[in-house]
């Protein structure tokens, strides 16, 4: 039987002339279909989904809107452009041409960052695969689709470089990232911010901000690399990774903005007040952008770090945005980074800038979450509330590099033990918070309806109406 893989899985990587890698990946495809089935989004596989499907990089195919099953979703391989005559933009291997074959000595290192990348696409499928059941309308039920699958693509581009580039090896990998599985005690996944459970909107609207975000930073990282292939492959996630994070923004904004109108309705500012209006108060909202930032700070990994040093000077990982920087080659500069010391001193001190890569890549993470916020802060003010959401230190909650094992409080001020245990739900979602939260999440599916404790979207998407037919039920 032959397929047509124009058709089937539409790529520019010119799968029709490859028979080596055609056989790999239609070995893989069932496998890759049975997760999404059984691992995927719970219920709606048979509903007819108005979706974005890539079929082409160019301006006019990365974008195809239509109504579609999710199993029957399009799943494609991408590479964006090559861009001729390019060099490796930083480290020991700096001007060099960037290599379309991977160098043997970094076989096994750019292996590891792909199955690291790689695994943490479908393990968000997994948390996120009970939502839909809770949509609070079905234009939310659409955008948590659309992401869905967007990631079972970034599986795929993943999937296509272990099998194009690593041989056997490659084609294990592809298959344990369908084995590992969120929250799994037996067989969990790489990264612990991707084994949490998502089991409300709140949760899944931090995690397009934060995590999302995230991903977006690793992705503009590995954009950089001398691996080409790799490049050009993160190059074009990062055009769908924007409408992710559009819809974590949007989602907290819309929370945000109920809980105004609740304020406004009710005039009050009393957090209790507003819940028993069935709202989400800010005082909440706040705990739950604690939780998932300083979960997500974690994936930028310790911020003195060897590894990243050598994944600088090898060229298989530069900084976000490489070009804006004047020194590629960081054998000189220095930065100054906060550590704990056993005794629990915070000491300062002058790191080699290249050991210090993690650091400089979390920081400018943190300046683009801080946007969104000071947009919220924003609304808050118009409505003319008293309150500011603030994103917590560095320092709070974390369990990668030094601070792990210490408590602090959100302004980065050392607690003790007995204070964090008395004090966590002042900083991060209680019980009853998520109690409350969870005693929101009732679906509403009318077209055009929303649920009481989030605001209507300002647009629906791609210009149709909001009580557009998004998902057919
Ligand atoms: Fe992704
Ligand atoms: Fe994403």
């Amino acid at each position: 039987m032959t397929i047509d893989y124009q058709e089937r899985i539409p790529n520019n990587v010119g799968l029709n002339d490859n028979r080596q890698l055609q056989r790999a990946l239609e070995k893989w495809q069932p496998h890759f279909i049975d997760w999404w089935k059984e691992m995927g989004p719970e219920g709606y596989q048979a509903n007819e989904v108005y979706l974005r499907t890539a079929t082409s990089v160019d301006a006019a195919g990365w974008a195809t809107y239509g109504h579609v099953k999710t199993p029957d979703y399009r799943w494609g391989i991408f590479l964006a452009d090559q861009v001729k005559d390019r060099t490796i933009g930083f480290g020991d291997e700096y001007g060099k041409p960037v290599w379309q074959q991977i160098p043997g000595e970094h076989r096994s290192t750019l292996r590891r960052l792909i199955v690291t990348q790689g695994d943490t696409e479908p393990a968000s499928v997994e948390q996120q695969r009970l939502l839909a059941q809770t949509c609070p309308s079905l234009y939310d039920m659409r955008n948590i689709f659309q992401v869905n699958v967007e990631e079972g693509r970034h599986l795929w581009a993943m999937v296509y470089l272990l099998h194009a580039h690593f041989g056997r090896d490659g084609r294990e990998e592809a298959e344990q990232l369908l084995l590992r599985h969120s929250g799994d005690p037996n067989n969990p996944r790489i990264l612990g911010t991707f084994n949490e459970p998502i089991s409300d909107w709140m949760s899944f609207f931090c995690f397009t901000y934060f995590t999302d975000r995230d991903g977006k930073y690793q992705l503009k990282m590995l954009a950089e690399s001398g691996f080409d292939p790799l490049s050009r492959t993160c190059r074009f996630m990062l055009t769908e990774e924007a409408h992710h994070m559009f819809v974590g923004e949007t989602g907290i904004g819309r929370v945000i903005k109920r809980a105004l109108e609740v304020m406004n309705e009710l005039k009050t500012d009393d957090p209790v007040r507003v819940r028993d209006a069935g709202a989400i108060d800010l005082q909440t909202v706040q705990k739950y952008l604690n939780f998932w930032f300083s979960s997500s700070l974690d994936l930028f990994g310790a911020d003195i770090s060897t590894n990243a040093a050598g994944y600088f000077a090898t060229g298989l990982k530069g900084r976000p945005d490489e070009d804006g920087y004047e020194d590629h080659i960081c054998n000189e500069g220095t930065l100054n980074v906060e550590e704990i010391c056993e005794d629990g001193k915070v000491v300062a001190r002058d790191v080699p800038l290249r050991n210090a890569m993690n650091a400089v890549a979390r920081r400018a993470y943190i300046k683009d979450c801080d946007i969104g916020v000071q947009r919220w802060n924003r609304l808050i003010k118009k409505a003319g509330a008293g309150f500011e959401f603030k994103l917590p230190s560095e320092r709070f909650r974390r369990n990668i590099g030094s601070w792990t094992g210490f408590h602090f409080d959100p302004d980065g001020n050392p607690v003790s033990n007995e204070q964090w245990a008395r004090r966590k739900d002042e900083w991060i979602p209680s019980d009853a918070d998520r109690a409350h939260t969870h005693s929101l999440m009732k679906q509403v599916v009318e077209p055009g309806k929303i649920a009481g404790w989030i605001a209507a979207p300002d647009r629906g998407i791609k210009n149709n109406p909001i009580d557009y037919d998004y998902v057919r039920l």
